[in-house]
């Protein structure tokens, strides 16, 4: 019996210490002190002892069932005042963790702007794919199979017939081969030229390509159109120019160039876009009779468009997705 005294103590004592959460001291409290525990089989065995053996194990048993049950009480209490500690630590007073909320891409804010300003002048908004046949991308804009104009644009070849599109020039065809005129849309989205990558110049961009085609559709018309989107979208100061230039698809043709005066810098001309009137025999390929329309088309870059009302000086920056840069609009 003593012996098993003896052992009861020191079980108790390395299950003890064991304890670190009130669950194992609750399995600790059941397993000697519960019920059915050591402690109340020890007692159980303590009855059926010789009378003559009972005082001196009787005193044993009690003091180390007391101590058991005082240092079960005591860590009971520590376990207590720790938690208690920590719910006081909790400071609630501080402000909650605030979720981020994405912004729109800073060229996807342009493209919308731009398309309000248009889609307010009566343009509806018409798209067409990346990837284009040579057919739609170069010669049913009047580009033919030799000609000079098709070095201008240097060209992803996906196979010998199709490539990544070079300009949004070719949705005005699917467009005018879908729907009669009149006509008149603008057809926004990404454009490939396998050019070296700088500054100035990134393998993918944007624009927004414009036509309007309808009977009696002056060069005029396409400036007022032109003039009117500068100035809302610049403001009604913004300096600009149209100087002759050449497209296949188009005669005349025009480029518009926006001043540009950086602070403290020298000012210089920067080009926004291409137009002109819609070449007749763009018009022909579509089987549009070009004695009895006319039409007006214009293509813009949205990223240089972007850089000059914001100041931004590489074109990369659209593509880096740094989120310093993105998180300044
Ligand atoms: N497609 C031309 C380019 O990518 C831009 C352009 C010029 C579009 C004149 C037009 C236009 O619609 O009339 O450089």
């Amino acid at each position: 019996m003593e012996q098993k005294i003896q052992k009861s103590i020191e079980d108790f004592s390395k299950a003890i210490n064991e304890v670190t959460d009130t669950q194992s001291l609750e399995e600790v409290r059941i397993k000697f002190l519960g019920r059915k525990g050591l402690y109340a089989q020890l007692f159980e065995e303590f009855k059926s002892l010789p009378k003559e053996e009972k005082p001196k194990y009787g005193k044993v048993l009690n003091v180390a069932k007391n101590q058991a049950q005082q240092k079960l009480d005591e860590v009971k209490k520590n376990l207590e005042s720790q938690s208690s500690e920590s719910v006081s630590k909790f400071d609630f007073s501080l402000p909650g963790r605030r979720r981020s909320i994405g912004t729109k891409h800073i060229l996807t804010q342009t493209l919308d702007e731009i398309k309000s300003i248009f889609v307010k002048n009566g343009f509806s908004v018409y798209q067409g794919p990346e990837l284009e046949s040579d057919h739609y991308n170069f010669e049913s804009l009047n580009f033919p199979p030799d000609h000079p104009a098709r070095d201008m644009q240097d060209t992803f070849f996906v196979t010998e017939n199709f490539v990544m599109r070079t300009h949004t020039s070719p949705v005005q065809i699917r467009l005018m081969e879908k729907e009669k005129p009149p006509l008149r849309a603008i057809m926004p989205g990404k454009v490939y030229r396998n050019e070296a990558i700088s500054a100035k110049s990134y393998c993918l961009f944007h624009q927004v390509e414009g036509l309007y085609v309808d009977t009696d559709v002056t060069f005029a018309e396409l400036k007022g159109t032109l003039v009117d989107f500068a100035r809302q979208f610049y403001g009604s100061k913004v300096k600009y120019r149209f100087r002759s230039s050449f497209f296949p698809f188009t005669e005349p043709s025009a480029e518009v160039d926006i001043w540009w005066q950086p602070e403290g810098k020298e000012g210089r001309w920067l080009e926004i876009l291409g137009c002109g009137m819609v070449d007749p025999n763009v018009l022909k390929n579509v089987n549009i009779d070009s004695e009895k329309y006319t039409g007006y088309a214009f293509g813009m870059g949205v990223e240089r468009i972007a850089m000059l009302k914001y100041g931004i000086d590489d074109i990369r920056l659209f593509y880096d997705n740094d989120k310093r840069f993105l998180d300044q609009f």
